[in-house]
């Protein structure tokens, strides 16, 4: 089972929007998937999850990441990084069980001219400290603010190409 990541607890993300975008294109392609959305996490999580404690809220997160093999991270550049929300998440999953061995595919994005290129080196590292193996191709979308149309779907040539490219790769991967 595919897990898609949206790694941004910001409310109305672009995140949030590319992830679904993701979700759609596996389901046209008739590949099953998940979604995480890190803005379902409770406001208190920091407080009430973090360092072993695993409550009833956190529980459902857990259990998602538990029982995936592949994850999609879709992760929006914050201050020149990966946001801090998506490593405290990576911090309250259970180490070393819940990312062992197991797959992802990272996709950057940005309002600027980068596509996140530095966040998805960051959050790279961190996969491969929790053992996580890396598909090779990442994807970086900069400017995302002019990449979807009316019904939040990308539509420009280019960006549907290395997308597709990668979702194919990761299926196989
Ligand atoms: C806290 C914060 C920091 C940001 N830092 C950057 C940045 O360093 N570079 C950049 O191109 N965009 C930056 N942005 C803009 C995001 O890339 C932009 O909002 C984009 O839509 C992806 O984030 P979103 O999923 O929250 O919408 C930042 C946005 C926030 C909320």
């Amino acid at each position: 089972m595919i897990t898609i990541v949206s790694g941004t607890n910001r409310p109305n993300s672009n995140t949030f929007k590319l992830a679904s975008y993701y979700q759609h294109r596996l389901t046209e392609k008739h590949v099953a998937s998940h979604m995480l959305s890190l803005a379902d996490l409770q406001a208190n999580f920091i407080s009430a999850e973090m360092y072993g404690k695993c409550n009833e809220t956190f529980r459902p997160f857990q259990d998602r990441v538990t029982a995936t093999e592949k994850f999609i991270f879709i992760i929006p550049e914050y201050n020149g990084s990966f946001p801090g929300i998506l490593k405290t998440f990576m911090d309250a999953c259970k180490f070393p069980d819940s990312f062992f061995n197991k797959k992802a595919a990272l996709v950057g994005l940005s309002s600027g001219k980068y596509g996140n290129i530095r966040g998805v080196d960051h959050f790279t590292g961190v996969c491969h400290y929790v053992r996580l193996n890396v598909l090779p191709l990442r994807i970086h979308i900069p400017h995302i603010f002019s990449e979807f149309n009316s019904e939040n779907r990308l539509f420009k040539e280019d960006t549907l190409r290395f997308t597709d490219e990668q979702i194919e790769e990761f299926i196989r991967f």
